[in-house]
C-alpha cells in the first residue's frame, strides 16, 4: 500500500540507525490505538517532537540512572519482601504475585500511591487499560489501520463497529491517566502526599502552569505503567522458569548469595556490586526471555542522509527491529537457547544485550535502570530464600515445562507450574517475620 518497512535483524545494523537517532525516533500512526482510542498521548506512540522530549524528562528525573533510581531502592525492597510473603502464602499464584509486585512499585513510584493486599482498585485500573492497549494495538485486526479514510465514516453504518469499540475503549484510557492522577494532586492539597513522579512534576516552577506542562506530565505518569508493568512481569517470570530448567544455575546463585550474603538477612542493594553471577543471571534473563521481540516501531522523521547497509530510507519508512533474532544471534552469543549467565562474565564477555534489548535511539527505553533495580531485588531475594522447582504430575512424575512465549507484543513465558518452597526454617523466619 506505498509504505516502506524495513525489518532491521542485526544488531550492527541498529547500530547504525542509533547513530543517526534524530532522524529514525519517530513512531508510525497507528489508526485505530493511536488516533481512535488515543493511546498517542502515552510515550510509547508519541510522535517524535518536543513533546516525546517533556515526557522523556519527566523519567529521566525520576527513574533516570545513578542517584534518581538509587533513591527508590529502599521502596523497591520494602515490595519485594512483601512479594516472598504472599508467595510463601501462595506459591500457586505466581503470575499474580508478579503482576502485584510490578504494579505496587510502579504506582508508588508514579502517584505516591500504596496498593492494598489483595485487589486494589488501581492496579486493576491499569492492568485492564494495558489489556486494551494490546487489542487495540494488534496488528492486523483492525482495517482501520490500513484504510485510514475509514474512520471518517458515521458510526450508524452497518460495518463500522470499531468506532463504538474506539469510544468506549477511548474511556478507560483516560479514566486510567485522570484517576491517579487526581488521587495525587488530592493528597498534595491535604499535605499528606508521598513524593511521587507527579509530585515532583507539580512541584517544579514549570508546572505554574501551561495546560500543556500538565497535559504531558498526566499522560507521562500514565506510560510509567503502560511501559513498565507487563514488561518487568514476563523477565520475572521467566526467572522462575529459567530456574527450573536449569537448576545448576540456580545453585550457583544461590551459593554466591550465601557466600556473600550470608543467611542471616535477605540480600540489598549496598550487595549488588558482589553478585557478578547475580548480575549475569539478569543479563541473561533479558537475553534469553525477549520482553519485546520486534521492539516497538520506528519511523523515519526525513529521507536517509546517505545509505544504511545500502539501502536508501525514505521519509515515513517503518523500522523494525526484530531483537529476537539479534538476543539469539549465534555469532554474538553461541548455543543461543541455553540459558548460560557465565557468557555475560569474565575479560571477555558476550555483546552486551542491553544494548539490544532496550531498543535505540532517542526511543530506547526510559526504563532500563527501574527495570534492572526491580529485576536484581526480585530474583537476589528469592533464590536467597526458596528453592524452585518443578512441580509434580498427579502420580509424583516432575512436570518439565516448555520455554514457549506468546505472540504479542510484549511477549511472557506460556504458563507453567512450578513448586517454591522455603530453602530452611531460617529461610521461612526471615520471610515471615517482615
Ligand atoms: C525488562 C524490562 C523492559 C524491557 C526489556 C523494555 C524494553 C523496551 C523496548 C524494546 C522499548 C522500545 C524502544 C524503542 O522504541 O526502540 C521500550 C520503550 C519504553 N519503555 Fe521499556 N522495557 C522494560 C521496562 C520498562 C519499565 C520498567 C518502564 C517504566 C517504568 C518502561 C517504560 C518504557 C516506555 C515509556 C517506553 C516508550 C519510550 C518511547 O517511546 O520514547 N520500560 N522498552
Amino acid at each position: 500500500m506505498g509504505q516502506s518497512l524495513v525489518i532491521v535483524n542485526s544488531a550492527d545494523i541498529m547500530d547504525e540507525f542509533d547513530k543517526q537517532g534524530a532522524n529514525y525516533s519517530d513512531r508510525p500512526v497507528l489508526q485505530m490505538a493511536g488516533e481512535l482510542v488515543g493511546f498517542n498521548n502515552g510515550m510509547g506512540l508519541l510522535r517524535y517532537g518536543p513533546r516525546l522530549r517533556a515526557y522523556r524528562k519527566h523519567f529521566s528525573r525520576f527513574v533516570g540512572p545513578n542517584k534518581p533510581i538509587q533513591s527508590h531502592q529502599p521502596l523497591i525492597e520494602e515490595e519485594t519482601r512483601k512479594f516472598l510473603r504472599r508467595t510463601v502464602e501462595n506459591s500457586g499464584d505466581l503470575s499474580h504475585n508478579l503482576r502485584k509486585l510490578a504494579g505496587s512499585i510502579i504506582l508508588n513510584l508514579t502517584y505516591g500511591y500504596k496498593a492494598e493486599d489483595g485487589q486494589d482498585k488501581f492496579v486493576d485500573l491499569v492492568e485492564h487499560h494495558n489489556k486494551v492497549f494490546s487489542l487495540a494495538a494488534k496488528p492486523g485486526v483492525f482495517l482501520v489501520d490500513v484504510l485510514p479514510w475509514l474512520k471518517y465514516l458515521p458510526e450508524w453504518l452497518p460495518g463500522t463497529g470499531f468506532l463504538k469499540l474506539a469510544r468506549e475503549w477511548r474511556k478507560t484510557a483516560e479514566e486510567t491517566a485522570n484517576t491517579p492522577y487526581a488521587y495525587t494532586e488530592s493528597q498534595m492539597a491535604a499535605g499528606t502526599a508521598l513524593t511521587s513522579l507527579v509530585s515532583t512534576g507539580l512541584e517544579d516552577d514549570e508546572a505554574n502552569h501551561s495546560p500543556e506542562y500538565l497535559r504531558d506530565l498526566k499522560w507521562a505518569a500514565a506510560s510509567m505503567y503502560g511501559g513498565g508493568a507487563d514488561t518487568t512481569v514476563s523477565i520475572e517470570y521467566a526467572f522462575f522458569l529459567a530456574m527450573i530448567l536449569f537448576p545448576e544455575v540456580q545453585k550457583k546463585a544461590q551459593a554466591e548469595i550465601d557466600a556473600v550474603v550470608g543467611n542471616d538477612r535477605l540480600p540489598t542493594f549496598a550487595d549488588m556490586p558482589h553478585l557478578p553471577y547475580v548480575n549475569a543471571v539478569t543479563t541473561e534473563l533479558l537475553r534469553w526471555n525477549s520482553v519485546a521481540p520486534l521492539g516497538v516501531p520506528h519511523a523515519a522523521v526525513e529521507d536517509s542522509d546517505g545509505h544504511i547497509n545500502g539501502y536508501f530510507i525514505p521519509k515515513g519508512a517503518v523500522i523494525v527491529t526484530n531483537l529476537w533474532n539479534m538476543l539469539h544471534d549465534p555469532e554474538s552469543y553461541p548455543d543461543p537457547f541455553k540459558f548460560d549467565p557465565e557468557r555475560h562474565l569474565g575479560p571477555n564477555p558476550q555483546r552486551d544485550v542491553r544494548k539490544i534489548c532496550f531498543g535505540f535511539g532517542r526511543r530506547i527505553c526510559p526504563g532500563m535502570h527501574l527495570a534492572d533495580a526491580s529485576v536484581y531485588s526480585c530474583i537476589a531475594m528469592s533464590l536467597a530464600v526458596f528453592n524452585i522447582e518443578k512441580a509434580l504430575d498427579s502420580h509424583g512424575v516432575p512436570i518439565t515445562p516448555v520455554h514457549e512465549n506468546t505472540n504479542s507484543l510484549i511477549s511472557f513465558p506460556k504458563p507453567f507450574e512450578c513448586t517454591i518452597k522455603p530453602r530452611s526454617e531460617k529461610a521461612y523466619s526471615l520471610i515471615t517475620e517482615l
